[in-house]
This record gives C-alpha cells, sequence and structure tokens, in this order.
C-alpha cells in the first residue's frame, strides 16, 4: 500500500492535470469540462472507502462515512476543487483530499464513528465564472434568490440558472435544497493558509478563530467612444482616467487609512473595445474590498460609494455600481478552536492561532453551524498563483490534525 506522502503527491499531480492552462498554473471554471473531471476523480476515490455518495442541484457532492448512530447530527469536512484563472495545485483541493486521507488514516486504525463523517466538495468557491464566490455553501444555507440565478452571469452572457439548466439541473431546487442546521454538528476545513504568517513565525499549523469578508463590487463606468487622434481633450467623456481615480481610492481607503486590517483589490478591468486609437466605450471593472472588521468595512464602502459618485460626477460620465456580494466577517466556534489546539498537542506540532484574510466556505456555513479551519503553511505565503506550493510533509501534519479532530467530534 502506498504512503500517505505518495498519496498526497499522486492527487496533488492527477488534479493538476484538470487544468484549461497546462502551462500555466490551474484553471479550473466550475460547470467545465474540466472541474467535472476533478470531481469523478474524487468520486472515485470516495467509493474506494465505501463513502456513500450524493449530489445536489447546484453541485455539491457528499461523500457519507456513516456512523453506529444514524440518527445522531453530522460531522462535515472538505472545501472545494475549483481554481481561480492561473491557480495553484493547493488551493481547495488540499482540504478536499486531505479530508479524503483523514478518513482513510481513521479507517486503517479501525474507528468505528457514532455520528456520520461527510466529505463536502462544495461547488464554485472561487468567484471566476459568476463574480461571486461559495456559490455551494450560498445555496446551502439559502443566501441564493431567485433574482440572483438570473444576475450572476458568465462572461459569454449565460446566467447560473441557464448554465445549471444546460447541465441538467432544476435550478428551483437551488433555492430550496439547504441545509438543516441542527443535523450537522461540525464542518472543519483544512486548507492552504495563501499568507505568510506560519512561514513568517515557523508554525505548522494555523488554527482560524476569524475570516475576513469580501465585499464583491461590480463598477461599469460609459464613456463616449471616438477616435484617439482626432479628438481634443476638452470634449472627451473617456472612462479611462475616471477608472484610474476609482483605483486609486480603493488603494487609498484600503491601505491603512480607516482600518488596520483591510485590503482592496481592483483585480479585473474589461476594456470594451480595446484597441489602442479608440477612446473608450465603457469599463467593467470588480472591486474586492475586505476586512475582518465589519463596521470599518462598511465605513470604506460608503466612502468608496461617495467617492465614486463625485469622481463621475465631476467627470460627467454615467456609471453602474453593484454590491453583488456583501459579506459579513466570522469568528468561528471557540470550543473546537480549543480541541484543535489539543489535536495539534497529540500530533506533536506547533501552532498559531490566526485570521484568515482569504474567503472560505467555511465563513459562509459559520452563519448557521459551528465551522472552524485548519491552515498548513504556503511557501512564501503566495497563492492564486502558478508558485503556490505546500510540502508533502506539511500537508501530513494538516492531515493528522484533521484527523484526530473529527475523530474526537465523531465519537
Ligand atoms: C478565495 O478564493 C478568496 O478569494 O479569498
Ligand atoms: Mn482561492
Ligand atoms: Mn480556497
Amino acid at each position: 500500500m502506498k504512503s500517505l506522502e505518495q498519496r498526497i503527491e499522486d492527487h496533488i499531480e492527477k488534479l493538476a492535470q484538470f487544468t484549461e492552462t497546462p502551462t500555466h498554473g490551474v484553471t479550473r471554471v466550475v460547470y467545465t469540462e474540466h472541474d467535472t473531471l476533478a470531481k469523478e476523480y474524487i468520486k472515485n476515490q470516495m467509493h474506494e472507502l465505501g463513502l456513500k455518495i450524493a449530489e445536489d442541484e447546484i453541485g455539491n457532492i457528499f461523500g457519507t462515512w456513516e456512523g453506529v448512530d444514524r440518527d445522531l447530527s453530522q460531522v462535515w469536512t472538505g472545501s472545494h476543487l475549483d481554481a481561480p484563472t492561473h491557480g495553484g495545485k493547493y488551493d481547495g483541493v488540499v482540504g478536499v483530499f486531505g479530508a479524503l486521507e483523514a478518513i482513510r488514516l481513521l479507517q486503517l486504525e479501525n474507528y468505528k464513528p457514532k455520528h456520520d463523517i461527510v466529505l463536502v466538495i462544495f461547488a464554485s468557491e472561487e468567484p471566476t465564472r459568476f463574480g461571486v464566490g461559495c456559490l455551494g455553501s450560498r445555496a446551502l444555507t439559502g443566501m441564493i434568490n431567485e433574482e440572483d440565478l438570473e444576475a450572476w452571469i458568465d462572461k459569454d452572457h449565460l446566467s447560473l440558472k441557464e448554465v445549471l439548466v444546460q447541465n441538467g439541473c432544476d435550478p428551483k431546487k437551488v433555492l430550496t435544497e439547504q441545509l438543516a442546521p441542527e443535523k450537522i454538528k461540525n464542518f472543519i476545513e483544512l486548507h492552504v493558509e495563501q499568507g505568510a504568517v506560519l512561514e513568517t513565525e515557523h508554525k505548522e499549523i494555523g488554527i482560524v478563530d476569524v475570516i475576513a469578508a469580501p465585499t464583491d463590487i461590480q463598477l461599469i463606468i460609459y464613456g463616449e467612444q471616438r477616435h484617439a487622434g482626432s479628438t481634443p481633450m476638452s470634449i472627451r467623456k473617456d472612462p479611462m482616467p475616471a477608472a484610474a481615480e476609482v483605483v486609486l481610492l480603493v488603494e487609498h481607503l484600503t491601505k491603512n487609512n480607516v482600518s488596520e486590517t483591510s485590503v482592496g483589490t481592483v483585480g479585473k478591468a474589461v476594456i470594451t473595445p480595446g484597441a489602442s486609437n479608440v477612446i473608450p466605450e465603457r469599463i467593467e471593472m470588480t472591486i474586492d474590498i475586505r476586512d475582518i472588521d465589519a463596521e470599518k468595512k462598511k465605513r470604506i464602502i460608503s466612502e468608496l460609494s461617495k467617492g465614486v459618485t463625485t469622481i463621475m460626477a465631476k467627470r460627467e460620465l454615467s456609471y453602474q455600481f453593484t454590491i453583488k456580494s456583501d459579506d459579513v466577517p466570522s469568528r468561528l466556534n471557540k470550543e473546537v478552536v480549543q480541541l484543535l489546539k489539543e489535536s495539534c498537542d497529540e500530533v506533536g506540532c506547533s501552532a498559531k492561532v490566526m485570521a484568515s484574510g482569504a474567503y472560505h466556505d467555511a465563513l459562509i456555513m459559520s452563519r448557521q453551524v459551528p465551522a472552524n479551519m485548519i491552515f498548513v503553511p504556503s511557501q512564501n505565503g503566495i497563492s492564486h498563483a502558478p508558485t503556490e506550493f505546500t510540502a508533502t510533509a506539511e500537508i501530513v501534519t494538516g492531515i493528522k490534525v484533521l484527523a484526530r479532530t473529527i475523530e474526537k467530534l465523531s465519537q
């Protein structure tokens, strides 16, 4: 039988093959062929472990290791398999194959859980396709409504509803198929840190106590498309300098002017028509603002909204400022933070209680059920990039801590 180390390396390399961009990182967009192939790979592995597999209409997958007492609430663990554009091999997948290997470890120890242990793969944690992340956990917790199904559209102008129908799923069920919070005892997500705290402080495990939450905004600025050479500067309605002012405003507001823990990113801007000798007709950009302090984040969003109004009025441009999702930061379950410290002692590894700057399905799940997270280090703090890396030995430690924890929670 293969060693745990060998299995981990196999999972990483096999899953990394399911990408649209084989020579430049992992790009795995929800409901595409590569996303389906990655899910098939893990479903086969779940079968081997004897897990009972179910899927819901949004594309969440559940693999249940049945406990001795089926009436008891369930212990959930898992993460996501989709990856952002040119992302890495570790984000999300470590929490999926990590859960699989933690279950395998417990089975090899002849452990018999009293509570069901459920390996969950959430659909579309990344916002790559529809501009909103955590679609699977949002659906499960009743955070998607009928308008969202039509308003969230992809680059080909297909709505989430249309894509679900294309995939043979029933969008109506997405609105009703929700989890029963009393049936879930805990959710534990293993993930790579995606920052440099653990590496800098030489700690092997991060025990997350708070998750920063994003507000995702779409800003469309409308200009007047004209010739770049013959249109005098005085009569132009050019959305580009306005967009530049907005980018600087985002940086100003989030760079320690309102909050010490805020961050702001304009990660995507589409210029139409996008030619060197044409004043653009429109610019569509994303703004991602995050903080662990809900009140300060609100202030930043309010100042940003006022600032955008002022910039556009001054430049006489029309625009659309749409808040696509607005999440609230979450404190994770305190008792399980304690339990995780005990698991780290049992495994014999160092640990640090810390915040997560990235968001996760655990953020959404924590609104309804006790949720917690285990971090393993990310080399140089890099993630959402092809250079993302975590050493196998560090993942082994994470899996062992996860195994000890789901054992305690399920007995
Ligand atoms: C999740 O991928 C995030 O953007 O934090
Ligand atoms: Mn990610
Ligand atoms: Mn992730």
